[in-house]
C-alpha cells in the first residue's frame, strides 16, 4: 500500500518507518524542511535505538522517502496518517490542535479520491469527526474516511512495541477505512495481535484513558512510597507484593520522581480538561496530576533538607536529566524541577546524560556539563541519580566516594541496594526504602506529610 504520514516526529518517523519494513510504500512529510533535508541525509533528528537502521534500511530499498511537500506526496495514497504535535496549550492546559487542523486543511487541499485519513496524534475526543467535518466540508466532491488510530509506543522502545504490540486499536465508521486499517496492519496478525474496531470517539478515549490510568498507578506507588518511608517499609517489596495479584500486575510500579514524558503530563491535564468541560469530571486524574506535580518539586526540597537545610555553595553531581532511559527527550522532565531548585538554593549543579545533553542545555541554564558519571562526581558534597540509564547502574562506587567530597547518595530510581553503597562510606537515600524499625514504627499522626526518600 502506498501511504503518506505527516509529522516527523516521534510518533511520525517511528510509525513511518515501521510500516515501510512492513512492506508499505511510505511518504514522511514534515514542513521543518531542515529536518527534511537531514532525514534526507540520513540524520535522525531524535534518539530512538534502532531507528537509524531502520530507516537507512527501507531507504535503500526504495520504501521509505521525505518531503516537505504534502501535494508531492498525497497523489495515490490510499491513506494519509496525521501525527503532527498536539503540545498543551499554555493557560488553559487544553491540546492544541492548530496543527491537526491544519494538517486537515492540507489534506483537503491535496487529497487524491477516494482517501482515508488516519489520526496518530493523541487528541481530544471529538476530534476526528471534526477533522472529517473539515475535510468534508472543503472537498463535498471526495469520498473520504476518518480513522482514529491512537498509538501507545514508548520511547526509547518505540519499534518493538510498533511491530509487536498489546493490541491494536482502530475508531472507523466505514467497512472501507476498516478494510485499509486491516491491510496496513495485515503483518501483525501473523503473531495475532488483536485488532479492536471501535467507534470514532471510543478510539480516542481508550488513548487517554490508557494514559491516565498509567499514570495514576506510578502516582499511587509513589505515595505508597512516601508511607514506606514514614512506617519503616519498602516499597520495591510492597509492589512486588502486590504485582503478584494478575489483577494489579507488576508493571508500572517502581516507585521514583514522578513521570515526566510526551505524554503522561501533557495527556492526563487534557483529560482532565476534555471531562470537566463534558460534566463528568475525573477527580481521581485530577489529583494525580496534583500529586505528581507536587512530588518533582519536594524532590529538590528533600536533597535540601537531607544535607542539612542548605545546599548554599555546596556541589551536587546529577546523573541523568531526560525522563526516562533511552531517548533524548526532555519534556516535561523531574529534572525540569530539580535542578533550576537546587540550583536557586545556592547548588553549583555538575550533571551528565548519555544523551540527553544538548537538549537539556537549551531548558536549564547554570549547570557544568560533564564529560561522564566519575567526571561529575568529581569534588561534589552529594551524588543524585534522576534518570536510570543503564550506563549508571553498575558505577564503581568506590572510585565514586574516592572522587566527592560529601557522603550523600541520592539515588531517585532505586538502583543500588543500600548496603552495597552504605559499605563503600556512602549516605544511600532511595525512594521508599523505609529502615525496618528505623523510622517510628507508629508515626506521630501530627507530623506534616511528606513527600521524599528514606
Ligand atoms: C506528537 C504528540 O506530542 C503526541 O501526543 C501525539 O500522539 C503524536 O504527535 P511527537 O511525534 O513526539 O508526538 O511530536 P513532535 O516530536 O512534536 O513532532 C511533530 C512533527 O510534526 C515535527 O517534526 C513537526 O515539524 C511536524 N509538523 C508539525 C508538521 O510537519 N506540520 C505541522 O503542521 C506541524
Ligand atoms: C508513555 C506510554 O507508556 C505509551 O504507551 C504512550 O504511547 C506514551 O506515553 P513514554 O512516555 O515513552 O510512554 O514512557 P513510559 O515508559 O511510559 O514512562 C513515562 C514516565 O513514567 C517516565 O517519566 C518514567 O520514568 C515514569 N515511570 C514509568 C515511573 O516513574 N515508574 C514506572 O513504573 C513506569
Amino acid at each position: 500500500m502506498r501511504i503518506t504520514m505527516i509529522g516527523a516526529g516521534y510518533v511520525g518517523l517511528v510509525s513511518g518507518a515501521c510500516f515501510s519494513d512492513f512492506g508499505h510504500e511510505v511518504v514522511i512529510v514534515d514542513t521543518n524542511e531542515d529536518r527534511v533535508k537531514g532525514l534526507e541525509r540520513g540524520e535522525i533528528p531524535i534518539y530512538e535505538p534502532g531507528l537509524d537502521e531502520l530507516v537507512a534500511r527501507n531507504r535503500e530499498e526504495g520504501r521509505l522517502s521525505f518531503t516537505t511537500s504534502l501535494a508531492a506526496a498525497m497523489p495515490r495514497s490510499e491513506a494519509v496518517f496525521i501525527a503532527v504535535g498536539t503540545p498543551a496549550r499554555r493557560g488553559d492546559g487544553f491540546a492544541d490542535l492548530t496543527y491537526v487542523y491544519g494538517a486537515a486543511e492540507e489534506i483537503a487541499r491535496t487529497l487524491s479520491d477516494p482517501c482515508i485519513v488516519v489520526c496518530k496524534s493523541t487528541v481530544p475526543i471529538g476530534t476526528n469527526r471534526e477533522v472529517l467535518r473539515r475535510i468534508r466540508a472543503a472537498r463535498p466532491d471526495a469520498t473520504i474516511d476518518v480513522a482514529s488510530n491512537p498509538e501507545f509506543l514508548r520511547e526509547g522502545s518505540a519499534i518493538g512495541d510498533f511491530k509487536r504490540p498489546d493490541r491494536v486499536v482502530v475508531g472507523a465508521e466505514s467497512d472501507r477505512a476498516r478494510d485499509v486499517m486491516r491491510k496496513l496492519y495485515r503483518p501483525l496478525s501473523l503473531n495475532e495481535t488483536p485488532i479492536l474496531f471501535t467507534g470514532l470517539e471510543t478510539a480516542e478515549l481508550i488513548k487517554y484513558a490508557a494514559n491516565a490510568f498509567l499514570a495514576t498507578k506510578i502516582t499511587f506507588i509513589n505515595e505508597i512510597a512516601d508511607l514506606c518511608e514514614a512506617v519503616g517499609a519498602n516499597v520495591q517489596e510492597v509492589a512486588r507484593g502486590i504485582g503478584l495479584d494478575r489483577r494489579i500486575g507488576p508493571k508500572f510500579l517502581h516507585a521514583g520522581p514522578g513521570y515526566g514524558g510526551s505524554c503522561f503530563p501533557k495527556d492526563t491535564l487534557a483529560l482532565v480538561h476534555t471531562a470537566r468541560a463534558a460534566g463528568a469530571p475525573t477527580r481521581i486524574v485530577e489529583t494525580v496530576v496534583a500529586v505528581n506535580e507536587a512530588r518533582k518539586k519536594a524532590m529538590a526540597e528533600r536533597i535540601v533538607e537531607e544535607l542539612g537545610g542548605s545546599v548554599a555553595g555546596k556541589a551536587i553531581a546529577v546523573l541523568g536529566v531526560t525522563f526516562k532511559p533511552n531517548t533524548d527527550d526532555m519534556r516535561d522532565a523531574p529534572s525540569l524541577a530539580i535542578l533550576p531548585a537546587l540550583a536557586a538554593a545556592g547548588a553549583r549543579i555538575r550533571a551528565h546524560d548519555p544523551e540527553g545533553m544538548e537538549e537539556a542545555a537549551k531548558l536549564i541554564g547554570g549547570v557544568e556539563w560533564c564529560d561522564g558519571p566519575y567526571h561529575a562526581a568529581e569534588g561534589s558534597d552529594a551524588l543524585v541519580i534522576i534518570t536510570e540509564w543503564d550506563a549508571y547502574r553498575a558505577l564503581d562506587i568506590t572510585r565514586l566516594r574516592r572522587l566527592m567530597q560529601g557522603t550523600a547518595f541520592f539515588d531517585l530510581r532505586n538502583i543500588y541496594k543500600s548496603a552495597e553503597v552504605e559499605a563503600c562510606g556512602f549516605r544511600h537515600f532511595g525512594v521508599g526504602l523505609g529502615r525496618p524499625g528505623g523510622v517510628a514504627a507508629v508515626p506521630d499522626p501530627a507530623a506534616a506529610p511528606r513527600a521524599g526518600f528514606g
